[in-house]
């Protein structure tokens, strides 16, 4: 990914802005807000197996970035009074290297692998009988000589996390007895967690403020407190200190995030779906070709939250702008498909 898109302030990526991040986890499922299924679930899980005195069953936690997935896997090591071995799918190159992070592994201690998407399949291999009979197959020797051994392991815990579940081949995600799907959070959540963040960084913030910063988030916990560390900079700097809402929309006009926390990106894109092609339809790569983005960037980036908002639909025949979109931008309607059913709905 290029890097302009990683250091917009409304990417949901994390990016060197966010190295305060851990201050900001929440570190108990009762400090952890919103996502109420996926918690009751959870909850469910963890009481079961502390009343059995047994490892938690393999969670599978997926959903797009910034929406506390690693803070998710923090907590469930901690609810269950375990340590926590923190690694990633590339990060995990070959076989031996699993082999050893697994055989270090107190009972019951959670392995958490982000990105698991990304294992190598010789690593994912070995990963099965691990998981599932908690053993470790290995071949010792070489040549003629050599004979398979079975390592056994003390029973513990995979908690993954993948932003692309699609990627998972089939074994690979029935290994795992719960799985969980992270989705955007609402306004009021996002709320919640600006009171409690404003809390832990000492910054006063009235009610219409969290507001104002709560709606250009994007749904995303990551992107809020981003722009609540970016809105109390402007605080302390232009004003007395305390987020209100017009200090709130202040800072968030003059760091161009508009009312839906659209940044000047967005933007250009609706625009020119608009502008130069009357709303569309317009195919992805014309799109992207005429943004100077990459395809992948304009699909992966800036689509799913465009595609949420309902200010972009995908139709067989290329993207076009919505009435919503339209309306943000201020530029008036000139119709559109008026036989509902000619186009898909949204698909995000
Ligand atoms: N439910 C929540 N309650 C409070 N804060 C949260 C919650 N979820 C996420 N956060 C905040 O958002 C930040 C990002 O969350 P986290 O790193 O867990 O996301 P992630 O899903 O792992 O992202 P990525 O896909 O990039 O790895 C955390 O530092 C935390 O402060
Ligand atoms: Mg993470």
């Amino acid at each position: 990914m290029t890097d302009h898109t990683t250091d917009r302030l409304v990417s949901p990526m994390s990016s060197d802005d966010d190295f305060q991040e851990n201050s900001l986890r929440p570190h108990r499922l009762d400090d952890y807000i919103g996502q109420e299924k996926v918690k009751g679930n959870l909850q469910i899980l963890l009481e079961a197996a502390k009343l059995r005195g047994e490892a938690l069953d393999h969670v599978l936690l997926y959903g797009p970035p910034g929406l506390g997935k690693t803070s998710l896997s923090l907590i469930i090591s901690a609810e269950m009074g375990v340590s926590i071995r923190m690694t990633s799918g590339p990060a995990i190159e070959h076989a031996g290297d699993l082999a050893s992070i697994l055989t270090a592994l107190e009972e019951r201690d959670v392995l958490f692998i982000d990105e698991i998407h990304r294992l190598s399949r010789v690593v994912e291999e070995r990963l099965y009988s691990a998981m599932e009979d908690f053993a470790l197959d290995l071949i010792i020797g070489k040549g003629p000589s050599a004979r398979n051994v079975r390592l056994p392991l003390k029973p513990f815990t995979v908690v993954a996390a993948t932003t692309r579940v699609g990627a998972l081949t089939a074994p690979l995600r029935d290994r795992f007895g719960a799985i969980y799907r992270l989705d955007y959070y609402d306004d009021a959540a996002l709320q919640q967690i600006l009171r409690r963040s404003a809390r832990i960084l000492r910054v006063e913030m009235e009610n219409d403020g969290c507001v104002e910063i709560a709606r250009r988030a994007r749904g995303t916990p990551r992107i809020a407190n981003r722009l609540l560390r970016r809105v109390r900079d402007y605080a302390q700097v232009r004003a007395d200190g305390i987020i209100t809402r017009d200090v709130a929309r202040l800072a968030l006009t003059a760091l161009e995030v508009d009312e839906r926390g659209l940044d000047t990106s967005d933007r250009t894109i609706l625009r020119t779906i608009i502008e130069k092609f009357d709303g569309g339809p317009v195919g992805v790569e014309t799109l992207a070709a005429s943004t100077s983005e990459e395809v992948e960037t304009v699909e992966d980036v800036y689509e799913p939250y465009l595609l949420q908002l309902g200010f972009l639909a995908r139709t067989p025949r290329g993207r076009i702008a919505t009435r919503l979109a339209y309306e943000h931008l201020g530029i008036p309607y000139r119709g559109g498909p008026e036989t509902p059913g000619l186009w898909d709905t949204p698909t995000v």
